[in-house]
């Protein structure tokens, strides 16, 4: 294990602080189980911290997070602070302010469908027969989220979508190591048949892959991969994609999998600081109730384990403590119908920390 044990926790807001406390809860077990010692440290990011400090990333925050090895985020962003001009809301100035200051330019984000979860799934039961196990890729520092010129006034909006060889060359890579520990096949997803960043995005991966003749390649358009998620996922194992085609489709894949609150994410960059969040969102309708499914947290903490801990083991058990519950038939609102076996956020965090 590394020796610097410092993690930001950044609860955010929403339903963050709430599924937050059910990973610490986690994190408790597994120190415990294996002896370690971790420096947790925790700071505000977001709406709370716009509210605390006129800023959604804070000088503190960027410190803290500097400081430390990993940032476990909860989520941002909610109705309250939904008009803030770009650079001080939750989202823009906020998570997508930490990702750029900590170089993050690799999103992971796995979807794996729980045999439990099957009938939980919009998809129907043929569809579901085969094995769903898809991560998704996401180039996270370039494309139309980051790219200049964009500007709004009064009578237009624009943003700029552009792809550099060497920001594609790099996500390629990164795909193509991934792909290369699991089922050796990766599609790349792009518009090349009318978007210019895209034709360099799939002549670089094309280039890219002859270094990988192990790994299969094939290039998709967004639009028929977005169909084809829905009429054959388990033909999926790599999705390799831009910062906002990753964005769509990861939603997207995430409903297969029976919820938003399921689905972990990890971001990695030029430095050694890594992000770990849940992939859906603050869903501030829900806040407060003690009805969010923390398990997005969770896995998302057992990401933080094994990538920047080296804890491969302890990432484990809390992913199996996870499936076990979920495949024992309990879980939240979201993923159970049956009241009988409907457990509150902290009762589900309970159910998988006594597993571990
Ligand atoms: C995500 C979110 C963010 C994104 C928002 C909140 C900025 O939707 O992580 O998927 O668009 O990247
Ligand atoms: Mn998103």
């Amino acid at each position: 294990m590394k020796k610097n044990k410092k993690i930001a926790v950044l609860p955010g807001d929403g339903i963050g602080p709430e599924v937050m406390k059910e990973a610490l809860k986690v994190l408790e077990k597994v120190k415990k189980k294996y002896g370690l010692d971790f420096e947790l440290k925790f700071g505000d990011i977001g709406g709370i911290a716009i509210d605390k400090y006129d800023h959604p990333l804070p000088e503190q925050t960027k410190n803290l997070c500097l400081n430390s090895v990993a940032v476990l985020l909860g989520s941002i962003g909610g109705p309250k602070w939904d008009n803030y001009p770009p650079e001080k809301n939750p989202e823009i100035g906020g998570l997508l302010g930490l990702r750029k200051l900590l170089n993050l330019y690799v999103n992971l984000r796995p979807v794996v469908l729980y045999e439990r979860l099957k009938e939980n799934s919009p998809l129907s039961e043929k569809i579901t027969e085969s094995d769903i196990d898809i991560i998704t890729v996401r180039e996270l520092s370039q494309g139309i989220y980051f790219s200049k010129p964009k500007n709004l006034t009064d009578n237009e909006g624009y943003d700029t979508m552009r792809y550099d060889r060497q920001t594609v060359n790099r996500i390629a890579k990164s795909g193509f190591e991934i792909a290369k520990s699991r089922r050796r096949k990766i599609t790349s997803v792009d518009k090349a048949n009318v978007l210019y960043s895209s034709k360099l995005w799939r002549k670089t991966v094309s280039e890219i892959s002859k270094n990988y003749p192990e790994v299969e390649l094939t290039h998709m358009y967004v639009d028929n991969a977005a169909m084809q998620l829905i009429l054959n996922p388990s033909q999926f194992d790599v999705i390799l994609t831009t910062n906002l085609f990753g964005d769509i489709l990861s939603d997207e894949s995430a409903a297969i999998s029976g919820s938003l609150g399921m689905i972990p994410s990890a971001s990695f960059g030029k430095g050694n600081i890594n992000l770990y969040e849940p992939a859906g969102g603050s869903a501030p309708d829900i806040a407060g109730k003690g009805i969010a499914n923390p398990v997005a947290q969770i896995l998302s903490l057992a990401m933080m384990l094994e990538y920047s801990f080296g804890l491969k083991e302890a990432a484990n058990d809390v992913r199996e403590a996870v499936k076990k519950t979920v495949n024992e038939g309990y879980g939240t609102i979201d993923i159970v119908k049956n009241k009988k076996y409907v457990l509150s956020t902290s009762e589900m965090g309970d159910s998988i920390a006594e597993k571990i």
